[in-house]
């Protein structure tokens, strides 16, 4: 079955109103395959400026939120106030929360459960670090970080999976059609038989590391590749054509 196609974008913490404004321009006037999902992860302070300037017709998701509504937590921000922002998504468990800043799977866990309470989607990432590839435990790692998140998750329809392979971001080493296929498709396997059928079928995972212009469409083109996570490109207008890889 083919899922919708889900593009999402990941700022990190890049830009300005200038440069973030320029990309938006260039989006808003592209031509983007409507059958494509576009989301595009804006810093904390942009949020509201990307929503209120980017067409209705694109997403927009927070890079991170904490667990609770509200509190003495300075420096969080909670997925209510995400949503005051009207912004639908928050992007959770990305590599650099788990390895620059040190995010357990059982924080990611809760975050993940309180953002879905809240009534926001989540782009859960999953991703094995190169010595755990080198020592064969890619799934025995992406699978325990799924677990985590699945104990977290009762409504599987606000969530898309993004296998993100750790040695692959930022890196410029693509993993290759066949090596994301491979993992995409155990991924598959395992929500088939930990969560269901159902949702095995209809949960979209997307790859993330290194995805560029240039290899978007060889990527996207594998049975299993439901979309992209895409960093350092969707700063680029070549973001539009990673959108339109399945045009
Ligand atoms: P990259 O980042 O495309 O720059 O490798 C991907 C990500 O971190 O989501």
């Amino acid at each position: 079955m083919v899922l919708k196609f889900f593009v999402g974008g990941n700022w990190k913490m890049n830009g300005d109103k200038k440069s973030l404004g320029d990309l938006i321009t260039t989006l808003n006037t592209a031509s983007l395959n409507d059958e494509t999902e576009v989301v595009c992860g804006a810093p904390t302070v942009y949020l509201d400026f990307a929503r209120s300037n980017l067409d209705a017709r694109m997403g927009v998701a927070a890079q991170n939120c904490y667990k609770v509504a509200k509190g003495a937590f300075t420096g969080e921000i909670s997925p209510v106030m995400i949503k005051d922002c009207g912004v639908e998504w928050v992007i959770l468990g990305h590599s650099e929360r788990r390895h620059v800043f040190g995010e357990s799977d059982e924080l990611i866990g809760q975050k993940v459960a309180h953002a879905l309470e809240s009534g926001l989607g989540v782009i859960a990432c999953i991703g094995e670090k190169l010595e755990e590839r080198e020592a064969g435990t890619t799934e025995e790692v992406v699978y325990a970080q799924t677990q985590a998140i699945a104990d977290n998750v009762k409504d599987w329809s606000k969530v898309v999976l993004a296998y993100e392979p750790v040695w692959a971001i930022g890196t410029g080493k693509t993993a290759s059609p066949e090596q994301a296929q491979e993992v995409h498709e155990k991924l598959r396997e395992w929500m088939r038989v930990n969560v269901s059928e159902a949702v095995a079928d209809s949960v979209r995972i997307i790859y993330g590391g290194s995805v560029t212009g240039a290899n978007c469409k060889e990527l996207g083109s594998q049975n299993d590749v439901d979309g992209f996570l895409v960093g350092g490109a969707s700063l680029k207008p070549e973001f539009v054509d990673i959108i339109n890889a399945r045009a």
